[in-house]
């Protein structure tokens, strides 16, 4: 039989976590024939809520699952771990400044990533879903220099996702035949979720809709404040929707994009489509064994251009932020 992997899921009590860790043991996350170990790692105070989170996950006896470790420590929770899922991020609070916002979460990604560096497996892939993702994926990666770049991401797939359901809901084409359908940039409202190169039952998806005013006014903003549209209606933010983008994710990347179809992930540029080189920013991607190559000679026309140098702007903006405050 096969032994282990383990993955390391931080802010294991939180509402992601307790949508994620029950579809990760049922072998949603690498398989059906894959057993996992968790190891949950959360702050002191959520210690005895992640408990309980472990104490259902028994209930449940997944024939996967072959033991769950909790702790505080990230230096117990990262050993030996092949996937860590870095979901435990600061929230921005009422009246914070980004600078403030940058820091606090400095202060939980720079340890965790030294942590990681320390101790995780030589295989370890690492996905930040915690806001600000791409930029926390930075400075984690930062304080790994032993660990291969490339394994350090950040989660676009919800933003993907929720671009394909739109899309459909125009189309009247179902999602699963609709392909390689891009996220460009950073994940917050100014990404860019791009159809030009997209299918729609094998059609070009942009000649299909052909409604440039929808397309600037309706899909681009719906999708990129469409996590603000979850708590406006929800009252708390996108929890399942992240934890099943996750899943997504990770899945795609262990078992590979299907042919002629690709994904969105964010992942550190090495300066394709002009983003500067080692920002983690989101591109087409395929992946195949466990690895990753960016989608390369796409013609990017005027109008995906000039977004997809605005979400960049951005991220060159935390990143010369976070490198000011020594967390880079
Ligand atoms: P939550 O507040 O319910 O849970 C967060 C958990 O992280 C809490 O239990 C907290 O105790 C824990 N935590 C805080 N600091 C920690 C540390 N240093 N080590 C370990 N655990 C720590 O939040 P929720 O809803 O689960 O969201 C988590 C994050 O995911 C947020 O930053 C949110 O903005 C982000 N997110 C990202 C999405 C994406 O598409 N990339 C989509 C949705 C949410």
């Amino acid at each position: 039989t096969r032994s282990p992997v383990n993955v390391t899921v931080t802010g294991a009590a939180g509402q992601i976590g307790y949508a994620l860790l029950f579809r990760i043991a049922s072998g949603q996350l690498l398989g059906a024939d894959v057993p996992v170990k968790l190891r949950l790692l959360e702050i002191t105070p959520a210690l005895k809520a992640a408990e309980g989170t472990a104490m259902e996950l028994d209930d449940c006896a997944f024939p996967l699952l072959q033991g769950i470790d909790i702790s505080d420590d990230p230096n117990v929770a990262f050993d030996g771990t092949n996937v860590a899922l870095l979901v435990g991020a600061r929230p921005r609070t009422k009246g914070m400044e980004r600078g403030d916002l940058l820091e606090a979460n400095g202060g939980i990604f720079k340890p965790q990533g030294k942590a990681i560096n320390d101790h995780a497996a030589d295989d370890v892939k690492i996905l930040v879903v915690g806001n600000p993702a791409n930029t926390n994926a930075l400075i984690a990666q930062a304080a790994a220099p032993d660990v291969p770049s490339e394994r350090f991401t950040a989660m676009t797939r919800l933003d993907h996702n929720r671009a394909l359901t739109q899309l459909s809901k125009k189309t009247g084409v179902p999602v699963s035949e609709i392909k390689r359908l891009t996220i460009w940039g950073n994940h917050s409202a100014t990404q860019y979720p791009d159809i030009f190169h997209a299918t729609v039952a094998g059609k070009n998806a942009a000649e299909v809709v052909s409604d440039e005013k929808w397309l600037a006014e309706d899909f681009i903003p719906t999708v990129a404040k469409r996590g603000a549209a979850i708590i406006e209606a929800r009252g708390a933010s996108s929890a399942a929707s992240a934890a099943n983008a996750a899943i997504d994710h990770v899945h795609t990347w262990v078992n590979g994009t299907a042919e002629g179809n690709w994904t969105s992930m964010a992942i550190p540029s090495d300066g394709s489509y002009g983003v500067p080189e080692g920002l983690i920013s989101s591109f087409p991607v395929t992946t195949k064994d466990g690895t990753y190559e960016i989608v390369q000679g796409l013609d990017v026309n005027e109008f995906s251009r000039a977004r997809i140098d605005a979400s960049v702007k951005e991220l060159e903006e935390e990143r010369e932020a976070v490198r000011a405050l020594g967390l880079i």
